[in-house]
């Protein structure tokens, strides 16, 4: 079954500071390519030449290397659109609660996602690790470098150039402070809560 495009949960015009324009290349011209080439990528791979695999360069290595690339810009391109079209608020409840423990309070980690945020040249997500059951920020330079395994995504921000140049030039900066005011939390908490239970799964299944 193909990986389809998901609608946005929000209108394209509905943000603010991040323009309809840019929605409208990002979402709809841009991530559909990550869609796109990893269902192309699962009807080559079957067909590959495994006899020829090597690291030097092979059709099998090619199309391997490219689907961690596709499958991670959908994915991460997902979870940036599905928590987007709130409206200045903040967290509340457990997630709050994490957020305060894990970072000290709101605004450092705030603070902290923005610093990582300027700091990547791709993507800086909020990620909970089973193993210290603790929200993490990382930072990733492409879609598929710089992800912890067996961590589980819950918040992105997308900094890419072509998220915010159209609106904002290079003031990445103002861009990362136009992100805040558009998160929609419940969606983040529900995320949070999510992870909750796939921690509690992962653990189980842990070596200790
Ligand atoms: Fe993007």
């Amino acid at each position: 079954m193909p990986f389809a495009v998901k609608d946005l949960p929000f209108a394209k015009d509905a943000l603010q500071g991040i323009s309809e324009k840019t929605i409208e290349t990002h979402h709809d011209k841009l991530y559909p390519g990550y869609v796109n080439k990893r269902n192309e990528i699962d009807a080559a791979l079957p067909n590959a030449d495994r006899s020829k695999a090597a690291q030097t360069y092979s059709e099998y290595r090619a199309l391997k290397l490219e689907e961690t690339f596709n499958a991670d810009g959908q994915i991460l391109h997902e979870l940036y659109f599905s928590h987007l079209g709130g409206r200045s608020g903040r967290p509340s409840g457990a997630l709050a609660d994490q957020i305060n423990r894990d970072f000290g309070s709101f605004d450092a980690f705030v603070e902290d996602l923005s610093a990582c945020g300027l700091a990547a040249r791709g993507w800086a997500t909020v990620a909970l690790d089973p193993s210290d059951g603790k929200l993490h920020t990382f930072l990733c330079d492409v879609h598929n470098q710089g992800g912890v395994w067996g961590t589980i995504p819950v918040m992105t921000l997308d900094v890419y150039e072509h998220a915010y140049f159209m609106d904002y030039g290079s003031a990445r900066a103002d861009y990362i402070k136009a992100f805040f005011q558009n998160v929609n939390w419940d969606k983040v908490a529900q995320n949070f809560e999510r992870a909750q239970q796939m921690a509690k799964i992962a653990g189980s299944a842990s070596m200790a």
